[in-house]
């Protein structure tokens, strides 16, 4: 039986390799809800690889596309929705997920978002001379916007049913 969930939707927000797919996954059979992934999402209505996105078009055009799966996600109900780590860095996605649904941010290091991302080579913005550098910049920029979650976990060594189990907690805590 799944756990019930009285909100409209749950948005998980986080840096790349922050766990927010697996635990995404996780949360939304125990909560009965369905599952979105918003790059899955951008990729199938770009009809292409993320990286090829960003390689043909650049990272302006998806970042364009980014801002309409948001609010094609957003404009749904019932649903854990998984976002890309860039997404919390355009002010106006923040409003868009903040009025859907419950806003998750899940916490990482630069060490573990190094140690989960390292084998991936899908990740465009990490294909440089020194992604470890370019994590700990990323970083930086985009903490100030991940801190306006309604919600955060710290994902460090914690395995995603874990950190599944400390959002639903949460999630009843915060609306009791
Ligand atoms: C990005 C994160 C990626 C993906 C794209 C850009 C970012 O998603 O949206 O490569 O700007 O941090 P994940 O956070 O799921 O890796």
């Amino acid at each position: 039986m799944p756990e019930e969930s009285p909100y409209a939707n749950v948005v998980l927000i986080g840096f790349m390799g922050s766990g927010k797919t697996q635990t995404g996954r996780s949360l939304s059979q125990r909560l009965g809800l369905r599952f979105t992934d918003t790059d899955a999402l951008i990729e199938t209505r770009a009809g292409k690889a993320i990286r090829r996105i960003f390689e043909e078009d650049g990272e302006e055009a998806f970042r364009v596309l980014e801002r309409s799966v948001i609010l094609e996600a957003a404009g749904e109900t019932g649903q854990v929705i998984a976002t890309g780590g860039g997404v919390p860095a355009n002010p106006d996605n923040m409003v868009t997920l903040k009025r859907s649904g419950c806003v998750v941010w899940l916490q990482a290091s630069p060490e573990s978002v190094w140690e989960r991302v390292r084998e991936g080579q899908e990740r465009p913005l990490l294909a440089v001379e020194d992604p470890q550098g370019r994590i700990r910049e990323l970083l930086r920029i985009r903490e100030p916007f991940y801190a306006q979650a309604h919600l955060a976990v710290d994902t460090s060594g914690k395995s995603v049913p874990e950190v599944a189990g400390e959002i639903i907690e949460l999630l009843r805590a915060y609306h009791s």
